[in-house]
Protein backbone atom coordinates (compact mmCIF):
# COMPACT_ATOMS: atom_id res chain seq x y z
CA UNK A 1 0.00 0.00 0.00
CA UNK A 2 1.52 3.72 -1.04
CA UNK A 3 0.42 6.14 0.90
CA UNK A 4 1.20 9.94 0.68
CA UNK A 5 1.55 12.10 3.41
CA UNK A 6 1.47 16.29 2.67
CA UNK A 7 2.53 17.81 5.74
CA UNK A 8 5.65 16.55 7.40
CA UNK A 9 5.15 17.61 10.86
CA UNK A 10 4.48 16.44 14.65
CA UNK A 11 0.91 14.37 13.38
CA UNK A 12 2.24 12.97 10.60
CA UNK A 13 5.67 11.91 12.55
CA UNK A 14 2.97 10.26 15.30
CA UNK A 15 1.24 8.48 12.24
CA UNK A 16 4.54 7.19 10.10
CA UNK A 17 6.17 5.98 13.24
CA UNK A 18 3.12 4.39 14.37
CA UNK A 19 2.63 2.74 11.04
CA UNK A 20 6.42 1.99 10.99
CA UNK A 21 6.15 -0.26 14.23
CA UNK A 22 3.45 -2.07 13.00
CA UNK A 23 5.81 -3.17 10.43
CA UNK A 24 3.52 -3.78 7.25
CA UNK A 25 5.96 -5.43 4.59
CA UNK A 26 4.04 -3.89 1.66
CA UNK A 27 4.22 -0.43 2.88
CA UNK A 28 5.55 2.44 0.74
CA UNK A 29 5.77 5.96 2.69
CA UNK A 30 6.22 9.07 0.57
CA UNK A 31 6.34 12.48 2.58
CA UNK A 32 5.86 15.75 0.84
CA UNK A 33 7.33 18.75 3.49
CA UNK A 34 8.63 21.82 2.47
CA UNK A 35 11.44 21.81 5.07
CA UNK A 36 14.30 19.45 3.83
CA UNK A 37 15.30 18.68 7.39
CA UNK A 38 12.13 17.13 8.06
CA UNK A 39 11.91 15.34 4.96
CA UNK A 40 15.50 13.57 5.34
CA UNK A 41 14.67 12.51 8.86
CA UNK A 42 11.37 10.55 7.30
CA UNK A 43 13.79 8.51 5.04
CA UNK A 44 16.40 7.92 7.22
CA UNK A 45 14.12 6.82 10.02
CA UNK A 46 11.42 5.38 8.12
CA UNK A 47 12.73 4.91 4.77
CA UNK A 48 10.36 6.96 3.05
CA UNK A 49 10.58 8.65 -0.10
CA UNK A 50 10.09 12.69 -0.14
CA UNK A 51 9.78 15.84 -2.02
CA UNK A 52 9.64 19.09 -1.38
CA UNK A 53 6.20 20.47 -3.32
CA UNK A 54 3.51 18.27 -3.99
CA UNK A 55 3.11 17.20 -7.38
CA UNK A 56 0.59 14.98 -9.48
CA UNK A 57 2.94 11.75 -9.05
CA UNK A 58 2.52 11.88 -5.05
CA UNK A 59 -1.16 12.09 -5.12
CA UNK A 60 -0.71 8.67 -6.83
CA UNK A 61 -1.07 6.68 -4.07
CA UNK A 62 -4.21 4.53 -2.29
CA UNK A 63 -4.36 6.98 0.73
CA UNK A 64 -3.45 10.44 0.95
CA UNK A 65 -3.08 12.26 3.96
CA UNK A 66 -3.49 15.84 4.62
CA UNK A 67 -1.22 17.00 7.44
CA UNK A 68 -0.76 20.63 7.15
CA UNK A 69 -2.20 23.31 9.39
CA UNK A 70 -5.78 24.28 8.79
CA UNK A 71 -4.73 27.81 7.35
CA UNK A 72 -3.08 26.41 4.01
CA UNK A 73 -5.50 23.68 3.58
CA UNK A 74 -7.86 25.84 0.67
CA UNK A 75 -4.82 26.32 -1.18
CA UNK A 76 -3.19 22.98 -1.15
CA UNK A 77 -6.60 21.32 -2.14
CA UNK A 78 -6.53 24.13 -5.09
CA UNK A 79 -3.38 22.75 -5.94
CA UNK A 80 -4.19 18.88 -5.75
CA UNK A 81 -7.68 19.17 -7.19
CA UNK A 82 -6.78 18.05 -10.66
CA UNK A 83 -4.99 15.35 -9.73
CA UNK A 84 -7.51 13.27 -7.83
CA UNK A 85 -9.28 9.88 -8.63
CA UNK A 86 -10.68 8.36 -6.41
CA UNK A 87 -7.56 7.55 -4.00
CA UNK A 88 -8.77 7.98 -0.42
CA UNK A 89 -8.09 11.01 0.93
CA UNK A 90 -7.59 11.87 5.12
CA UNK A 91 -7.40 15.27 6.38
CA UNK A 92 -6.45 15.51 10.23
CA UNK A 93 -6.58 19.25 9.92
CA UNK A 94 -8.51 20.99 13.16
CA UNK A 95 -11.86 22.81 12.07
CA UNK A 96 -12.36 21.57 8.39
CA UNK A 97 -15.44 19.85 8.07
CA UNK A 98 -15.44 17.42 5.04
CA UNK A 99 -18.38 19.42 3.32
CA UNK A 100 -15.24 22.70 3.11
CA UNK A 101 -12.87 20.68 2.25
CA UNK A 102 -14.99 18.86 -0.94
CA UNK A 103 -15.97 22.29 -1.96
CA UNK A 104 -12.83 23.07 -2.01
CA UNK A 105 -12.01 20.07 -4.18
CA UNK A 106 -14.27 20.09 -6.49
CA UNK A 107 -16.96 17.83 -4.93
CA UNK A 108 -14.56 15.10 -4.31
CA UNK A 109 -16.58 12.80 -2.07
CA UNK A 110 -13.68 10.24 -1.09
CA UNK A 111 -12.60 12.34 1.97
CA UNK A 112 -12.50 11.49 5.95
CA UNK A 113 -11.93 14.03 8.63
CA UNK A 114 -10.02 12.38 11.31
CA UNK A 115 -9.44 14.44 14.72
CA UNK A 116 -6.67 12.76 16.87
CA UNK A 117 -5.20 14.15 19.96
CA UNK A 118 -1.27 14.27 20.80
CA UNK A 119 -0.84 11.66 22.60
CA UNK A 120 -1.12 9.87 19.38
CA UNK A 121 2.71 10.90 19.22
CA UNK A 122 3.47 7.95 21.74
CA UNK A 123 0.80 5.94 19.63
CA UNK A 124 -1.83 6.81 22.90
CA UNK A 125 -3.96 8.43 21.82
CA UNK A 126 -8.07 8.52 20.85
CA UNK A 127 -8.99 9.92 17.25
CA UNK A 128 -12.67 10.55 16.30
CA UNK A 129 -13.01 9.90 12.51
CA UNK A 130 -16.11 10.63 10.25
CA UNK A 131 -15.98 9.49 6.81
CA UNK A 132 -18.19 10.71 4.21
CA UNK A 133 -21.15 8.53 3.19
CA UNK A 134 -19.27 7.68 -0.40
CA UNK A 135 -17.03 6.13 1.37
CA UNK A 136 -16.45 2.33 0.85
CA UNK A 137 -16.36 -0.23 3.44
CA UNK A 138 -13.02 -1.33 2.00
CA UNK A 139 -10.97 2.26 2.87
CA UNK A 140 -13.10 2.56 5.97
CA UNK A 141 -11.21 -0.74 7.02
CA UNK A 142 -8.09 1.12 5.83
CA UNK A 143 -8.89 4.32 8.24
CA UNK A 144 -9.11 1.92 10.90
CA UNK A 145 -5.75 0.31 10.59
CA UNK A 146 -3.96 3.51 9.34
CA UNK A 147 -5.08 5.17 12.61
CA UNK A 148 -4.45 1.89 14.47
CA UNK A 149 -1.11 2.97 14.09
CA UNK A 150 -1.62 5.74 16.53
CA UNK A 151 -4.13 4.29 18.98
CA UNK A 152 -8.06 4.12 19.47
CA UNK A 153 -10.72 5.43 16.98
CA UNK A 154 -14.58 6.52 17.78
CA UNK A 155 -16.33 6.92 14.54
CA UNK A 156 -18.99 8.92 14.52
CA UNK A 157 -22.08 8.97 11.87
CA UNK A 158 -23.09 12.67 12.37
CA UNK A 159 -19.99 15.30 11.56
CA UNK A 160 -21.47 17.61 13.89
CA UNK A 161 -20.72 15.87 16.19
CA UNK A 162 -17.12 16.40 15.74
CA UNK A 163 -16.72 19.75 17.51
CA UNK A 164 -17.78 17.89 20.96
CA UNK A 165 -15.38 15.36 20.53
CA UNK A 166 -12.83 17.80 19.83
CA UNK A 167 -14.11 19.35 23.27
CA UNK A 168 -12.87 16.32 24.70
CA UNK A 169 -10.43 13.88 23.54
CA UNK A 170 -9.02 17.00 21.15
CA UNK A 171 -8.48 18.65 24.30
CA UNK A 172 -8.79 16.74 26.39
CA UNK A 173 -4.37 15.90 26.83
CA UNK A 174 -4.52 19.88 27.92
CA UNK A 175 -7.40 19.92 30.69
CA UNK A 176 -5.02 16.80 32.35
CA UNK A 177 -1.94 18.71 32.12
CA UNK A 178 -4.00 21.49 33.88
CA UNK A 179 -4.72 19.56 36.63
CA UNK A 180 -1.26 18.06 36.83
CA UNK A 181 -0.12 21.86 37.05
CA UNK A 182 -2.85 22.86 39.92
CA UNK A 183 -2.00 19.72 42.17
CA UNK A 184 1.88 21.11 41.85
CA UNK A 185 1.08 24.43 42.82
CA UNK A 186 -0.94 22.89 45.80
CA UNK A 187 2.06 20.83 46.76
CA UNK A 188 4.36 24.05 46.56
CA UNK A 189 2.28 25.99 48.79
CA UNK A 190 1.52 23.08 51.07
CA UNK A 191 6.08 23.50 51.08
CA UNK A 192 7.50 21.29 48.73
CA UNK A 193 10.01 22.63 46.56
CA UNK A 194 9.53 22.87 43.06
CA UNK A 195 11.26 19.79 41.77
CA UNK A 196 9.17 17.08 44.73
CA UNK A 197 6.31 19.50 43.84
CA UNK A 198 6.61 18.96 39.48
CA UNK A 199 7.21 14.91 40.64
CA UNK A 200 4.56 14.41 43.07
CA UNK A 201 2.03 15.80 41.12
CA UNK A 202 3.16 14.30 37.39
CA UNK A 203 3.99 10.89 39.14
CA UNK A 204 0.69 10.77 40.97
CA UNK A 205 -1.16 11.34 37.54
CA UNK A 206 0.70 8.82 35.47
CA UNK A 207 0.56 6.18 38.40
CA UNK A 208 -3.86 6.61 38.81
CA UNK A 209 -4.01 6.71 35.17
CA UNK A 210 -1.70 3.15 34.95
CA UNK A 211 -4.33 1.86 37.95
CA UNK A 212 -7.36 2.90 36.07
CA UNK A 213 -5.74 1.51 32.89
CA UNK A 214 -5.13 -1.78 34.69
CA UNK A 215 -7.46 -2.05 37.00
CA UNK A 216 -10.69 -2.30 34.75
CA UNK A 217 -12.31 -0.65 37.55
CA UNK A 218 -14.19 2.48 36.35
CA UNK A 219 -12.88 5.98 37.90
CA UNK A 220 -16.14 5.96 40.22
CA UNK A 221 -15.17 2.70 42.13
CA UNK A 222 -11.77 3.07 42.19
CA UNK A 223 -12.06 6.60 44.03
CA UNK A 224 -14.88 5.19 46.37
CA UNK A 225 -11.39 2.60 47.14
CA UNK A 226 -9.65 5.58 48.22
CA UNK A 227 -12.19 7.25 50.33
CA UNK A 228 -12.75 6.04 53.42
CA UNK A 229 -15.41 7.53 55.67
CA UNK A 230 -14.26 10.41 57.70
CA UNK A 231 -10.89 9.81 55.87
CA UNK A 232 -8.24 12.55 54.87
CA UNK A 233 -9.21 11.82 51.00
CA UNK A 234 -12.82 12.44 51.75
CA UNK A 235 -12.25 15.94 52.86
CA UNK A 236 -10.24 16.90 49.64
CA UNK A 237 -12.86 15.05 47.61
CA UNK A 238 -15.51 16.99 49.48
CA UNK A 239 -13.79 20.02 48.86
CA UNK A 240 -13.38 19.53 45.37
CA UNK A 241 -17.48 18.15 44.85
CA UNK A 242 -18.41 21.47 46.79
CA UNK A 243 -16.78 23.59 44.87
CA UNK A 244 -18.29 22.06 40.97
CA UNK A 245 -15.64 20.12 39.66
CA UNK A 246 -18.09 18.28 37.75
CA UNK A 247 -19.46 21.33 36.16
CA UNK A 248 -16.49 23.20 35.74
CA UNK A 249 -15.07 20.36 33.88
CA UNK A 250 -18.70 20.76 31.72
CA UNK A 251 -18.79 24.22 31.17
CA UNK A 252 -14.80 23.56 29.88
CA UNK A 253 -15.97 21.10 27.24
CA UNK A 254 -19.16 23.40 26.54
CA UNK A 255 -17.09 26.63 25.57
CA UNK A 256 -14.33 24.68 23.61
CA UNK A 257 -17.00 23.40 21.59
CA UNK A 258 -18.21 26.50 21.06
CA UNK A 259 -15.31 27.76 19.64
CA UNK A 260 -15.02 24.94 17.53
CA UNK A 261 -18.33 25.66 15.97
CA UNK A 262 -17.20 28.77 15.56
CA UNK A 263 -13.65 27.94 14.07
CA UNK A 264 -14.82 25.42 11.62
CA UNK A 265 -17.64 27.72 10.42
CA UNK A 266 -15.12 30.59 10.04
CA UNK A 267 -12.58 28.21 7.92
CA UNK A 268 -15.37 27.17 5.86
CA UNK A 269 -15.45 31.12 5.14
CA UNK A 270 -11.66 30.85 4.02
CA UNK A 271 -11.22 33.55 7.03
CA UNK A 272 -8.65 33.06 8.90
CA UNK A 273 -10.19 31.15 12.55
N1 LIG B 1 -0.17 17.95 16.60
C1 LIG B 1 -1.28 17.36 17.09
O1 LIG B 1 -1.27 16.67 18.09
C2 LIG B 1 -2.59 17.48 16.35
C3 LIG B 1 -3.76 17.01 16.96
C4 LIG B 1 -4.95 17.10 16.23
C5 LIG B 1 -4.96 17.61 14.95
N2 LIG B 1 -3.81 18.08 14.40
C6 LIG B 1 -3.85 18.63 13.06
O2 LIG B 1 -2.83 18.05 12.28
C7 LIG B 1 -2.41 18.98 11.28
C8 LIG B 1 -0.90 19.03 11.29
O3 LIG B 1 -0.48 19.45 12.57
P1 LIG B 1 1.04 19.35 12.98
O4 LIG B 1 1.10 19.65 14.43
O5 LIG B 1 1.62 18.08 12.47
O6 LIG B 1 1.61 20.61 12.12
P2 LIG B 1 3.10 20.99 11.79
O7 LIG B 1 4.04 20.36 12.78
O8 LIG B 1 3.15 22.46 11.56
O9 LIG B 1 3.37 20.25 10.39
C9 LIG B 1 2.94 20.68 9.14
C10 LIG B 1 4.12 20.59 8.19
O10 LIG B 1 3.66 20.73 6.86
C11 LIG B 1 4.48 21.70 6.18
N3 LIG B 1 3.65 22.28 5.12
C12 LIG B 1 2.63 23.14 5.25
N4 LIG B 1 2.07 23.39 4.05
C13 LIG B 1 2.76 22.66 3.15
C14 LIG B 1 2.65 22.50 1.75
N5 LIG B 1 1.69 23.11 1.05
N6 LIG B 1 3.52 21.67 1.14
C15 LIG B 1 4.47 21.04 1.84
N7 LIG B 1 4.63 21.16 3.18
C16 LIG B 1 3.78 21.95 3.83
C17 LIG B 1 4.85 22.66 7.27
O11 LIG B 1 5.93 23.45 6.88
P3 LIG B 1 6.14 24.90 7.61
O12 LIG B 1 6.40 24.60 9.06
O13 LIG B 1 7.32 25.45 6.88
O14 LIG B 1 4.87 25.64 7.40
C18 LIG B 1 5.16 21.69 8.41
O15 LIG B 1 6.45 21.14 8.28
C19 LIG B 1 -3.04 20.33 11.65
O16 LIG B 1 -4.04 20.63 10.72
C20 LIG B 1 -3.61 20.13 13.02
O17 LIG B 1 -4.83 20.83 13.16
C21 LIG B 1 -2.63 18.03 15.08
Amino acid sequence: MRITFIGGGNMAAALIAGLHQQGHPDLQLHVVDRNEDKCRRFAEQHGASWSLSVSEADLQADVVVLAIKPQGMAALAEQIRPWLHQQLLISVAAGIRTSTLSQWLGDYRQLVWVMPNTPAQIQRGVSGVYAMPEVQQTQRTLVDQLLAAVGTTVWLDDENRMDALTAISGCGPAYVFLMVEALAEAARKLGFSDADASQLAGRTFEGAIALLAHSGEDPASLRQKVTSKKGVTEQGILSLQADGLAEIVCRAAERAQARSVEMGALLSQGAQA
